[in-house]
């Protein structure tokens, strides 16, 4: 253990992080995974301009999931190159795998690695993430490894959220739950380390990043509204499933379940106000940190 650098809670805690992402979590990202790629994706979208891939350049995408994003940057850096999605669950890259070969991607390639303990032996101009890089027990060591994977002037650009009461999206559905439901203290599930919101404070945030020895560190707000859901229901059930509601909703699990129907209710004439003509949107706000390595 010694040799990955973490000290043993951190190894701990993390290891519970891999087994959520690997487990419950994949089952759940999967059934929304429309809104997922194409309703965060406008956040994606906007870190991906900033990144600027150029043709030519080896792209990393951390924490990458269904993949999507790294098949978006082998895209743009044409076939002549390579981008490399890693992710610690093996059922995302198994997913990841499946869907570029399907969609023909040949410049796509996808190993399993934890971040916070891998060895890179590649070297990448350029690093990317859409939401991948917040669940780190130690965010400085992972980070440290994704600048050790860049090369000199290698450029990293990041979406992470911002904090949570500028995410109506998510926030809304929280305190609705919070009312009605006790997170639990005790449980038997595994949850996903420190959460959606662990680099929402920008001066966190840029210190982490300095920690881990990048330069050039600066975080764009990025305000756009997404879409969670083609109807109500649909989006009821994405934060019911999914984010802090859904993560005390999970771990309170059986316990809870005779608090469920007004729990609905509550959320219906709470969210009702969200739906409009092209289905559910709220407000998301994001830092789009860019980094480069010296
Ligand atoms: C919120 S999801 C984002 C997935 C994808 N980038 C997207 O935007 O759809 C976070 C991803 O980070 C991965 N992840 C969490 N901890 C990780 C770690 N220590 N090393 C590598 N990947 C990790 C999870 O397995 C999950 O796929």
């Amino acid at each position: 253990m010694a040799s990955t650098g973490l000290d043993a809670t951190a190894v701990e805690a993390n290891e519970e992080a891999i087994r959520a992402w690997d487990g419950p979590l994949f089952d759940r990202f999967l059934q929304f995974k429309h809104l997922m790629t194409d309703g965060l994706g406008v956040h994606g979208d906007a870190a991906l301009e900033l990144l600027a891939p150029q043709h030519g350049e080896r792209a990393l995408d951390i924490g990458c999931g269904f993949g999507d994003t790294t098949e978006q940057l082998a895209a743009l850096i044409g076939p002549e190159s390579e981008a490399l999605g890693v992710d610690a669950a093996p059922r995302f890259i198994e997913h990841a795998r499946a869907a570029a070969a399907e969609h023909g991607v040949a410049n796509a390639r996808f190993m399993v690695a934890d971040v916070q303990t891998m060895e890179p032996r590649e070297s990448y101009e350029i690093a990317f993430s859409r939401f991948g890089t917040m669940f780190f027990a130690n965010p400085v060591a992972a980070m440290r490894n994704v600048r050790r994977a860049l090369s000199p002037g290698g450029r990293l650009v990041m979406t992470v959220w911002r904090n949570r009461a500028d995410n109506d999206w998510i926030y809304r559905a929280q305190t609705i739950v919070e009312g009605i439901v006790d997170r639990p203290t005790e449980y038997d599930e595994p949850t996903c380390g420190p959460g959606p919101f662990s680099m929402a404070d920008a001066d966190t945030t840029s210190a982490i990043m300095l920690a881990a020895g990048f330069h050039d560190v600066a975080l764009h707000r990025c305000d756009l509204p997404i879409l969670i859901g083609r109807d109500l229901q649909e989006a009821i059930a994405l934060v019911t499933a999914l984010g802090p509601a859904g993560e005390i909703l999970r771990l309170a699990g059986d316990r809870a379940a005779h608090l469920h129907a007004k729990v609905q209710a509550e959320l219906e004439r709470g969210m009702s106000d969200l739906l409009g003509p092209d289905g559910v949107r709220a407000g998301a706000s994001t830092w789009l940190v860019s980094a480069r390595v010296p």
